[in-house]
């Protein structure tokens, strides 16, 4: 594993992991065509945070769809280190969607109800290289990143957990196979004050002690600039701004930033108090 100093915001030096080159999606639709993502160009840094950030309908899970090889781009490139991966096939993609890891929204939905957490587990590590370790190691490890012992979540049934700790083992479950990046598509969206907290410092601590490159997908601009180093902002498949999350929030370019802006009014006091307590 390489050591990976958290990156400070808009740092340069750090190599690009994942890019969308003109990236556009057309779903067809009764009446005609759709431009759900529109000629989307962004870079994801290793070991930072970004967030894209948007309303509903903005465009943010088709991205992160096309950015995960779950759908194919209608014309673009996504390219990850350096190399376009919307056409690879077998090992290659095998290798990709172990690389390039997911957690949803909701836990509940990727669970099945009827096998416990320890065998979902093991079932993810089937085609894992698992170095030197046991499935139970790697188990024990992973679940020790998310702050679960093993004793309260292996042998538990998903409806004996609480959403947070489901979404925990959900985080869990991607961590098992080594990825270099984690997509989260408003996985914290479900989840009340305290627990949206608790998950989204176990995805910092994650970018700290495993260099991890986390994608943040949601539709609260709040959520976006406390964790984020870098937001993206989309309206209508399209990127209206991009850059270091201080720079978005106390100097944004465009109305639409602004107008999010406005829905946070005490975002920028309670950002500053933060930084300096
Ligand atoms: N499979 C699909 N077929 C048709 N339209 C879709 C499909 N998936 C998403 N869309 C449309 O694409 C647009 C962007 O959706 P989405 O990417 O889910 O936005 P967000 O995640 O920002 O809420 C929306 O207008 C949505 O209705
Ligand atoms: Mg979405």
């Amino acid at each position: 594993m390489t050591e990976t100093a958290p990156a400070p915001a808009g740092a340069a030096a750090a190599p690009v992991v994942l890019a969308a080159d003109h990236v556009t999606k057309q779903f067809r639709v009764a009446g005609g065509k759709l431009t759900a993502v529109d000629d989307v160009s962004v870079e994801f840094r290793e070991g930072q945070v970004l967030a894209v950030v948007g309303e509903s309908g903005s465009g943010k899970s088709t991205l992160a769809r096309m950015l995960l090889r779950l759908l194919p781009v209608t014309s673009g490139a996504v390219l990850y280190r350096g190399r376009d991966i919307t056409r690879i096939k077998g090992a290659d993609l095998r290798r990709y969607w172990h690389d390039v890891q997911a957690v949803f929204q909701d836990p509940f939905a990727s669970f099945n109800q009827f096998f416990t957490v320890g065998h979902m587990l093991r079932r993810s590590l089937q085609t894992a290289d698992l170095g030197g370790e046991t499935a139970e190691q790697r188990i024990e490890r992973c679940l020790g990143y998310v702050g679960l012992k093993p004793e309260d979540a292996v042998y538990k049934y998903p409806h004996q957990l609480s959403g947070g700790q489901r979404q925990r083992v959900m985080i869990t479950r991607a961590l098992l196979v080594d990825p270099k990046v984690l997509v989260a598509d408003e996985a914290t969206s479900m989840l009340d004050a305290s627990l949206r907290v608790s998950v989204l410092n176990v995805l910092q601590d994650l970018r700290r002690d495993l260099g991890l490159t986390v994608l943040f997908i949601t539709h609260d601009i709040g959520q976006a600039c406390y964790f984020a180093d870098q937001v993206v902002v989309m309206e209508h498949g399209q990127v209206v701004e991009h850059g270091p999350t201080d720079d978005v929030i106390f100097n944004p370019q465009h109305s639409y930033t602004k107008r999010l802006l406005a829905d946070v009014p005490n975002l920028k006091g309670s950002l500053k108090s933060q930084r300096l307590g």
